[in-house]
């Protein structure tokens, strides 16, 4: 007589996975309740990390008749997509191009890209009769809230029929004749595994090291990683000069290194921040200055210049025309011209056009949208993701060392290199 496994009612002869047979509710139930007895989980692709990377790959090869399993550690799905763009969500933008990424191989991103484009997933976004509007610079926002594209992605998984493992921690990831990976509630086997675990920001949100741990132990190199759309932190004579100015809002060019943008840059207690910061700190190197135009596009002294009343009040007063009355005031404070002569009122207009600072550091991944930096693309296939040291081995999202802009770039990478994963298998 064969040996039984008993699970609450169900008998289950010795070797037979009945868990390949119940329903994901059940199985999931019994994942909980039962953990011992478990036998592994056979499926055809398992998917780590239920982000915007993992829940839209899931649904794409869900579709194209693979068995997924979408493995998830925390309590529920997207739980970044959640808090995006003030809670809207900047799911794309229309005006996406590979020069909106970071990466050490800026090529790469151009395939996928191309091929699973913003209208790919706008059209998607239709299709859930999702309202959104266009807030600026090609940015799409929900009209309503970030749940309704969690909801998207979770209607299309479970068309799909994505089976979605909540509260499962992959600990483990071995590969004999396929892959195993170990999990805090079952065991799982494929032969090929996803890996959409994200990166090290927001870790109170669930971001853990996990897929660059992985990448490593598979042979993978990883681009030493940093914090990335992250508010920079004043040296402490700057701090002492112009941290009373929190909240103080303006509008700037932005410069570290070649790149620069111009967007609103915002004072905070410990330093800067607004898109303007947060667009170049993905470019900014520790102990580097950064440059700011506090008057884009402005002679802000011609007025003076012209006048025969050349003095502080009259140049606060030039400044007030454009700059916060507070910030006209404190910048004046310590950087008044050193006289009213035209080659020393050149020299203030300079300096406007050109303030330099040396931030000490930045917020850090508390406070960083992304990681920039991550696994290497020379080891991945631009097509498919896919590793090329590990057949069956792909990484998708935020783990990849491709970093967008602010303005709904990463999502767009998000789902394009999720698209270009799935399209493959
Ligand atoms: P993501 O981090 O979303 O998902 C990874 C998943 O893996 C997580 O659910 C995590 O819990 C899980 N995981 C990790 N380790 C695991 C393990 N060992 N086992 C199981 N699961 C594991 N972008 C944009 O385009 N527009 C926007 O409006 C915003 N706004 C924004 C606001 C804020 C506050 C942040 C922090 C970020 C943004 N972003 C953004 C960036 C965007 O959220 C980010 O680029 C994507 O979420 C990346 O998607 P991924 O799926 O790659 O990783």
């Amino acid at each position: 007589m064969s040996p039984l496994v008993v699970i609450k009612n169900h008998v289950i002869p010795n070797g037979v996975n009945l868990l390949n047979f119940l329903p994901p509710s059940l199985c999931l139930k019994l994942a909980f309740t039962h953990r011992e007895v478990l036998l592994p989980r056979s499926f055809d692709v398992l998917i780590l990390g239920a982000g915007a990377a993992g829940l839209f790959c899931a649904s794409e090869a869900g579709k194209r008749g693979r068995r997924i399993a979408l493995l998830e550690h925390a309590d529920r799905i997207g739980k970044k997509i959640l808090i995006s763009g003030g809670g809207r969500c900047n799911f794309t933008n229309i005006h996406t191009t590979p020069e909106n990424f970071l990466s050490s191989n800026p090529h790469f991103a151009k395939s996928a890209l191309a091929r699973f484009t913003p209208a790919d997933f706008i059209g998607l976004v239709k299709q859930h009769r999702i309202a959104y509007h266009e807030k600026k610079l090609g940015q799409l926002f929900c009209d309503n809230s970030a749940t309704d594209i969690t909801n998207l992605l979770e209607a299309e998984c479970h068309a799909a029929q994505v089976q979605i493992f909540l509260n499962t921690r992959v600990t483990e990831v071995q590969r004999t004749t396929e892959f195993v990976l170990s999990s805090d509630s079952a065991e799982f086997r494929a032969p090929i595994v996803i890996v959409a675990t994200g990166g090290h920001s927001i870790p109170k949100m669930g971001a853990t090291p996990f897929g660059y741990d992985l990448a490593r132990k598979f042979g993978h190199k990883i681009v030493p990683t940093r914090p990335a759309l992250v508010p920079l932190v004043f040296n402490p004579a700057d701090h002492h000069r112009y941290s009373q100015l929190a909240g103080v809002s303006t509008e700037v060019i932005a410069t570290a290194g070649k790149n620069s943008f111009r967007e609103k840059m915002l004072f905070t207690h410990r330093g800067l921040s607004g898109p303007a910061i947060l667009q170049i700190s993905s470019y900014w190197k520790e102990s580097q200055p950064i440059h700011l135009d506090l008057a884009p596009e402005r002679d802000a002294t011609a007025s003076l210049r012209a006048s025969s009343r050349r003095d502080l009040a009259a140049t606060r007063k030039a400044l007030q025309q454009f700059l916060p009355n507070r910030l006209a005031e404190r910048w004046l404070g310590f950087n008044a011209p050193s006289s009213y002569t035209n080659p020393d009122l050149a020299a203030f207009e300079k300096q406007l056009h050109n303030w330099s600072l040396i931030p000490a550091s930045s917020e850090g991944y508390e406070k960083a949208e992304v990681t920039a930096g991550g696994v290497d693309t020379r080891e991945l296939s631009s097509k498919s993701m896919e590793s090329r040291l590990v057949p069956g081995l792909f990484f998708i999202g935020e783990v990849v060392d491709v970093t967008g802009h602010l303005g709904g770039f990463n999502f767009q990478w998000a789902w394009a290199s999720a698209a270009a994963a799935a399209r493959s298998l």
